[in-house]
């Protein structure tokens, strides 16, 4: 018996990184998951490593930053099993800047920004694209999931995959996200009110969690493991994505009844701003 036995959840963004542990842990806790990205890929990924993972998984093609997409998939998902329980809000994410005002190209094409030869143009619209995935496109995600949770019976369960990025303290080289994350966390409690009792919606605010992405990207060519770079983090390594899959199976579970429109912090106690300059060193060495 697992605590989600027979819920039916969509998982964003879980072509790698953090969304696979995610959709891992529900799959093991009893979950049908129907995971998206943009790639279209034969099946969800580590499903194989769950007994039964592979009968109750699909991996689907949706476009979180196209709204006609979002609401295509979810149809769909009602269309196949009948009804949604669970919603965790994953796809997003970023790369630093060493300047807000002047992106650079090969910053903007990591992240995945419309590509611009014109300096200003490149940064307004990396910023733009930072806010689209990580605030207006989750909040598009949730509004169509809550049009069919409305109307079913039980209660439906909505998470958000924020950041330590959204943190009052701001987030220097990474100004665009953390206010996108920050407004994550404020929507997440909106949300909640306007929602309840149909729906609880709460978050999860991540600090640096180890992916594939991270491990390239964020933590330098001569400390891969990380032993350096977390040393000002109390537990001195990087949280697992299958962490963060477990805090959503608490939300998401009867054990958390009584939880809503709340942040959860799940980044080791790390205190605000402690990575920003080293999270920084690798893009730049790159750069
Ligand atoms: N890793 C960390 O250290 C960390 C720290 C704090 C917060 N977070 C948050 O955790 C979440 C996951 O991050 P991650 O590190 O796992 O990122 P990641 O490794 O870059 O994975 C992002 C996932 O989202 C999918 N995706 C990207 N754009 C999409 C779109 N437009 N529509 C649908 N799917 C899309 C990607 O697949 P495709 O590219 O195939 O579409 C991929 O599966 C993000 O919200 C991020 O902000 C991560």
């Amino acid at each position: 018996m697992g605590s989600l036995d027979g819920r039916v959840a969509i998982v964003t963004g879980t072509s790698r990184g953090v969304g696979v542990g995610v959709a891992r842990e529900l799959l093991q806790e009893g979950a049908t998951v129907v995971g998206c990205s943009r790639s279209p890929l034969p099946g969800l990924p580590g499903a194989a490593d769950v007994p039964g993972g592979e009968q109750r998984s699909v991996q689907w093609v949706c476009d979180q930053g196209d709204y006609g997409s979002i609401d295509e998939f979810v149809a769909r998902v009602v269309q196949t099993y009948g009804r949604i329980d669970i919603l965790v809000n994953n796809a997003g994410g970023t790369v630093p800047s060493p300047s807000v005002d002047s992106v650079p190209p090969l910053v903007s094409r990591i992240q995945g920004a419309p590509s611009s030869d014109d300096d200003y143009e490149r940064s307004v619209l990396f910023h733009a694209f930072a806010i689209q995935m990580n605030l207006i496109s989750p909040l598009w995600f949730a509004i169509r999931v809550f049009r069919q949770m409305k109307h079913q019976d039980g209660v439906g369960s909505i998470v958000n995959i924020s950041s330590g990025a959204g943190h009052p303290a701001g987030s220097p080289t990474l100004v665009s996200y953390g206010a996108a994350k920050s407004g994550l966390n404020h929507l997440t409690r909106s949300l909640a009110q306007e929602w309840g009792p149909k729906v609880r919606v709460n978050c999860l605010a991540l600090g640096p969690t180890m992916t594939e992405n991270f491990q390239s990207f964020v933590l330098p060519d001569d400390d891969k493991s990380g032993a350096k770079y977390f040393d000002n983090v109390p537990l001195k390594r990087a949280g697992d994505p299958s962490e963060v899959g477990r805090a959503c199976v608490f939300l998401c579970s009867g054990e958390a009844d009584f939880v809503n429109g709340t942040t959860v912090e799940v980044d080791g106690g790390m205190l605000p701003g402690v990575l920003y300059d080293a999270g920084l060193k690798t893009i730049t060495d790159l750069l």
